[in-house]
């Protein structure tokens, strides 16, 4: 049965643990209550603003319309138990790193290297998910999504869905269109390890030759590594509260780069396709000189200059302090910070 509530504090539920009302919130745990919500909130004409585990997003005002929490559950395997590709569809409530870890318990393997990062598997694919050198582009197979204004339900392919570094469809002419109620992973029960991430190769490397880690790694073992290397730089959102990186890594092209590279030798970069590069904004934030620093109760976390954190500050705080980071970094090397999570502010 829905329950729609009126004037909910959001401060649970966001990880930057912002202060922010919503006008009227609900939590659907069904397609059949998502149906019901999106019908109430057309009929009063309202806005609706979707939320899962709040990892991503900047809440710097109070909410107008219907906020709905995401709360379908659901995993299950839809391919041949004895093929080795292995389909599982998620419901969007799914907790994502509960997931990966339940995926490998069932010998279903290629999300290792998503281990930990918060939030919803329905959010996963709103800015393709990456870490350690997977996307869930490369794991993914299908969704399923509901189209807000109409209530009708589709599937999209993964060409639909136009994946790319921190992007998607979802984030372009998808915007606020459409709410995702399911997504389907191409796994496999034959583990396929990708350990280029140069900080992944290095733990990894570190371990086995001082004898902690046995010579034969397995999915499970990346997990831990990929979990161990987080713990230590990012910040836990449940101790400090971070959405972790704020800004999405630049990408330049390769004249940039090398004009930087004369007066920076050491600036971080990484090949991107089509010749251009990206570049690190954690260096490049901490060059600048914020690495560490707080201010009105906002600051930049000291293990990690990509990620802002708030002690007991506003959305309002961290966008100014956020302005007055890309407003260094643009005057210091020339290159602009484009904010990675989600801001909403009237
Ligand atoms: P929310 O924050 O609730 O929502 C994000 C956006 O998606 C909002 O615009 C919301 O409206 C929309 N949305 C949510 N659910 C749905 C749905 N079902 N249908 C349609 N739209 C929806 N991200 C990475 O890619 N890699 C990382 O390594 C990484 N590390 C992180 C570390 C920390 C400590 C933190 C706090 C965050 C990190 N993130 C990382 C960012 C974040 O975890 C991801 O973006 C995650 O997918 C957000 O999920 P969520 O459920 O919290 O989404
Ligand atoms: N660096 C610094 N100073 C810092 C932070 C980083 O010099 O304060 C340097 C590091 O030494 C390293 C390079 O920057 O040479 C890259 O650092 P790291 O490996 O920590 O990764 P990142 O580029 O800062 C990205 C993602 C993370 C993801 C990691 C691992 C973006 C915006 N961020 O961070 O994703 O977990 O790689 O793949 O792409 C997120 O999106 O919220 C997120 C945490």
């Amino acid at each position: 049965m829905l329950n729609i509530q009126q004037q909910v504090p959001l401060l649970k539920y966001n990880t930057l643990a912002l202060p922010s009302t919503a006008e009227y919130f609900c939590k659907v745990a069904s397609d059949n209550e998502l149906q019901e919500a999106l019908a109430w909130a057309r009929k009063k004409q309202l806005p609706i603003t979707l939320l899962g585990g709040g990892s991503n997003v900047v809440l710097a005002s109070d909410l107008a319309g219907l906020v709905i929490h995401i709360a379908i559950p659901g995993i299950e395997l839809v391919s041949e138990p004895n093929q080795a590709e292995k389909i599982i569809r998620v419901g969007a409530g799914e907790d994502w790193h509960q997931l990966v870890l339940h995926t490998l318990k069932q010998g279903w393997y290629g999300l290792e290297n998503l281990s930990l990062i918060p939030g919803l598997a329905g959010a996963a694919p709103i800015q393709n998910i990456g870490a350690y050198g997977v996307e869930l582009s490369d794991r993914f197979h299908s969704l399923e999504a509901i189209k807000l204004s109409s209530g009708e339900a589709i599937t999209m392919t993964l060409d639909d869905c136009q994946f790319g570094y921190r992007d998607s469809f979802f984030k372009g002419l998808g915007r606020d269109q459409y709410v995702i109620t399911a997504v389907n992973l191409k796994l496999s029960a034959k583990a396929n390890l990708c350990l280029e991430y140069p900080a992944l190769r290095q733990y990894l490397e570190t371990k086995t030759l001082a004898g902690v880690t046995p010579p034969a790694i397995t999915p499970k073992l990346v997990s831990d590594a990929v979990c161990a290397i987080r713990r230590s730089k990012l910040p836990d959102p449940t101790e400090i509260a971070n959405a972790g990186s704020f800004f999405k890594n630049p990408v330049i092209s390769s004249e940039q780069l090398e004009t930087l590279k004369q007066k920076y030798p050491n600036l971080v970069n990484y090949e991107q396709a089509g010749g251009r590069k990206k570049l690190a904004a954690g260096w490049l934030v901490e060059q600048a000189g914020w690495k560490g620093i707080t201010s009105s109760g906002v600051g930049v976390h000291d293990h990690q200059a990509l990620v802002l954190v708030n002690y007991h500050g506003t959305g309002k705080d961290l966008l100014s302090l956020a302005g007055d980071i890309q407003a260094s970094v643009l005057d210091k090397f020339g290159v602009s910070l484009e904010i990675e999570p989600r801001v909403y502010c009237k």
